[in-house]
């Protein structure tokens, strides 16, 4: 089954919004498989953003992200990368449409909440830097037999 990792920001944890935002993933009917509530080193930081390294706003990116704890999490799901960005919203929050995660909760690009994977590769990548294999918990749940 596919997999993503999400990640309530910064905003999103001072904000109270960890509640929320699971709930939605929950109701869809994906499967949390590993989650932490932690702060984010410079390095991994650096890592994480990577691709982003050339860009004017990288400085910026990294200082929020180490700003404050973040909630990291791994779904599980059919189409969960795909389904779990729709359900996010566009980047910057005044093209997301109402009812995503953006669309309601956010206003600025920068402090826009949630981070999710946008790829196969990178859902691989940043799993991997995030958790380790013994933090992911497989476990059955009756309930998926109501959502397949
Ligand atoms: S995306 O979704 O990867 O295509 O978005 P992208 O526009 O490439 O942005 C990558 C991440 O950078 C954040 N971002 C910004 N932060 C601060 N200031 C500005 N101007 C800015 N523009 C984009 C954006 O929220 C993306 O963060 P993540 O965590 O990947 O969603």
């Amino acid at each position: 089954m596919e997999k993503t990792f999400l990640m309530v920001k910064p905003d999103g944890v001072q904000r109270n919004l960890i509640g929320e935002i699971v709930s939605r993933f929950e109701k869809k009917g994906f499967r949390l498989v590993g989650a932490k509530l932690m702060s984010i080193s410079q390095e991994l930081a650096e890592q994480h953003y990577g691709e982003h390294k050339e860009r004017p706003f990288f400085g910026e990116l990294v200082d929020f992200i180490t700003s404050g704890p973040v909630f990291a999490m791994v779904w599980e799901g059919e189409n969960v990368i795909a389904t779990s960005r729709q359900m996010m919203g566009a980047t910057n929050p005044k093209d997301a449409a109402a009812a995503t995660i953006r669309g309601d909760f956010a206003v600025n690009v920068g402090k826009n909440v949630i981070h999710g994977s946008d790829s196969p590769e990178s859902a691989e990548r940043e799993i991997g830097l995030f958790f380790k294999q013994e933090e992911l918990v497989e476990y059955p749940k009756l309930i998926s037999q109501w959502v397949y």
